[in-house]
């Protein structure tokens, strides 16, 4: 039902700087997999194989990435090394891959609605693929069947610390089942004392795409960026946003201290099994 997930990667990752002066943070690996492949794994794992990418200047990498490489291919077919590129080639023969620029970083919600040409009219699910996830369960499957019983937007949430919240976006709202909160405020990046809660928006959302014509009418917010956080309170406030507190771990790689955590937890608990 729902096919299509947006990866917005055109951020410049200045926090991980110089790394990614010429590479795309997105590229950067946990152990042996780039951190897009991980985010694209997810989708495809949750049904969303039509993948599209919403990129900037510098981020070619990521396309070839998810194209085949003839030279490469050719030099190791046959040998031993060929399994280093299972995980690669299963992901490109169940996905598909569509590309469109941001031209300025105008924020996150200006990105989101860079990708209405590759969505249309339809729900999405969207991956910021900085925040790794891991789950038996994947994220998105998780949101892919409460999108089936509700059919509105859902944001993926995690209680945060207090000195923390204010790198997130931060939801307010009903409880209806254990897990699942109305929402009925959000705010982007508030100060500790204004935060509504301790529950923070991280990098997983299902939206439906009237969220389009909202991020339209949204004007640039903090930091002068149209945020998809208050294209959402609107959406809230004109339907129905659900918060929905996922099973599983979530590393917030566009830091280096998560990228790190991220590594020893990948490398002790997933790679090679
Ligand atoms: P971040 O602010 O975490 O990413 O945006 P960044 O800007 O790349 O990183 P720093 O802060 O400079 O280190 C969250 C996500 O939204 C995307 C980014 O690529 C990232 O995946 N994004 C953000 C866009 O695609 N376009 C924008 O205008 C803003």
């Amino acid at each position: 039902m729902i096919k299509k997930c947006l990866f917005p990667v055109a951020g410049y990752g200045t926090r991980f700087l110089p790394a990614t002066k010429s590479m795309p943070k997105e590229m950067l690996p946990i152990v042996n997999k780039p951190l897009v492949q991980y985010g694209v794994e997810e989708a495809i794992e949750a049904g969303l194989t039509e993948i599209g990418f919403v990129t900037g200047r510098g981020k070619r990498a990521i396309a070839d990435h998810f194209d085949v490489s003839y030279e490469l291919e050719h030099q190791i077919a046959g040998s031993s090394k060929e399994e280093y590129l299972a995980s690669i080639r299963d992901v490109m023969s169940k996905g598909s891959f569509s590309f469109t620029r941001q031209p300025s970083m105008a924020g996150l919600g200006d990105a989101i609605l860079q990708g209405k040409r590759l969505i249309g009219n339809e729900p999405f699910g969207v991956v910021l693929s900085d925040d790794l996830c891991v789950a038996d369960d994947g994220v998105l499957s998780q949101m892919v069947r409460l999108y089936k019983q509700f059919r509105c937007s859902i944001v993926a949430v995690q209680e945060v610390p207090q000195e923390d919240i204010s790198k997130f976006g931060v939801i307010a709202g009903e409880q209806m089942k254990d897990g699942i909160y109305q929402v009925n405020d959000m705010v982007e990046k508030p100060a500790p004392e204004d935060a509504p809660s301790n529950l923070a928006i991280i990098g997983r959302y299902i939206l439906t795409p009237d969220i389009f014509d909202i991020i339209e009418n949204t004007a640039p917010g903090k930091n002068d960026e149209v945020q998809l956080t208050d294209a959402l309170l609107q959406q809230a406030k004109d339907g129905c946003v659900l918060a929905y507190k996922f099973k599983g771990q979530r590393f917030d790689c566009g830091a280096v201290s998560g990228f790190v955590d991220a590594t020893n937890y990948v490398y002790e608990n997933v790679y090679g099994k």
